[in-house]
């Protein structure tokens, strides 16, 4: 299930340049490069005359050349020189999307052109706030897209997935958690009160004795997870909204869906204490790297499962409120787009 007419990370900004790469994002082959003045494009990755795949062919200066037969497309999709000939056939032209560069991520439309509007592209602006540490990776997934989104909804599977990180058994024990539903977003609130902070919170916070910790989830479809995480020392009135003398982070991530059972992971993490001090920048970072590197095991496992038992039946737990929400949402969505599709095509 893929959810079109919306803005997904494609690359980040670092990946695309003057070398066209390849990557499948919603099941289609793409390519994407840099014009020679730095503008991000994205062509469908084949070609319009025998179907090669054009990113195995090079850039001359704002054209793609096909490594077959040395057609030549424009950044606009069209053909704008076939070796050995005046004319250029109408049908000449490859399908191009609409990107857009933000964040350090290149963002990339799927679905209807007519609808490509760069004002709904999902706030991640943490990535390039001067008021923000912060630093950006990729994983690949080898799983669907909405095992990842269940993942991030669902935080008491730090106190075992994580518990050597940023979890601990807490989180999972003595959360008070509610969650919030709109038609286009979930928000599940965990607060955490008068705890052990966790490994983690320890080494780049350095707290001394209990903390109220909060874990705030923002998700809006269809694939991307805000988390608005941190502690202060308890009894300082974090609950209340007075967040001194502890630490602040977002975590950040954008699902890009590579085939029904693999994906692309796009994340990234901000920080509010030491800003500048590339060094804690690193040491936040790594933190998450590793326990999202132990996510990632969860995740292929899981769909290699599913790979085999084909639709299993399963249980929820009181958990899952969120991650369910989230998926009805989806759900809605995805018959709404369908149904769209239909009638245009009625
Ligand atoms: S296949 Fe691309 S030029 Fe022939
Ligand atoms: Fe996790």
């Amino acid at each position: 299930m893929f959810l079109r007419n919306y803005w997904y990370v494609a690359a980040s900004d670092t990946e695309i340049g003057r070398k066209p790469i390849a990557r499948t994002i919603l099941g289609e082959p793409i390519v994407l490069f840099r014009t020679e003045a730095g503008e991000p494009v994205a062509f469908e990755d084949r070609c319009a005359h025998r179907h090669l795949p054009l990113s195995m062919g090079k850039l001359c200066g704002d054209t793609l050349q096909c490594h077959y037969h040395g057609l030549r497309f424009a950044a606009d999709g069209r053909c704008v020189y076939i070796p050995g000939q005046d004319h250029v056939p109408q049908g000449a032209r490859v399908r191009t999307y609409p990107v857009v560069e933000r964040h350090h991520w290149i963002w990339i439309w799927m679905g209807d052109k007519a609808l490509a509007d760069a004002t709904k592209i999902t706030d991640f602006h943490w990535l390039d706030d001067r008021h923000w540490g912060a630093r950006s990776s990729y994983l690949h997934v080898e799983a669907n897209w909405q095992l990842v989104v269940d993942n991030l909804l669902d935080l008491t599977h730090l106190a075992f997935v994580h518990d050597t990180t940023i979890g601990n058994l807490a989180l999972a024990e003595h959360a008070k958690v509610g969650v919030t539903r709109a038609p286009g977003n979930v928000v599940v609130t965990r607060w955490i009160i008068d705890q052990e902070p966790p490994p983690t919170f320890k080494k780049v916070g350095g707290f001394t004795g209990n903390v109220d910790r909060w874990q705030i989830i923002d998700f809006t479809p269809p694939a991307f997870l805000r988390l608005d995480v941190g502690a202060t020392p308890t009894g300082t009135g974090a609950p209340q909204g007075r967040r001194v003398g502890g630490i602040g982070m977002r975590n950040l991530n954008a699902i890009t869906p590579e085939t029904e059972t693999t994906s692309h992971y796009f994340w990234g993490q901000a920080h509010d204490f030491d800003i500048d001090n590339a060094q804690t920048t690193d040491k936040v970072f790594e933190q998450i790297r590793t326990a999202f590197l132990e996510d990632v095991a969860v995740f292929s496992a899981q769909q290699k499962n599913l790979n085999v038992f084909l639709d299993p039946p399963q249980v929820d737990i009181a958990a899952d409120a969120g991650a369910i929400a989230a998926r009805r949402i989806l759900d809605r969505l995805y018959d709404e787009e369908q149904t769209a599709r239909r009638a245009a095509h009625s």
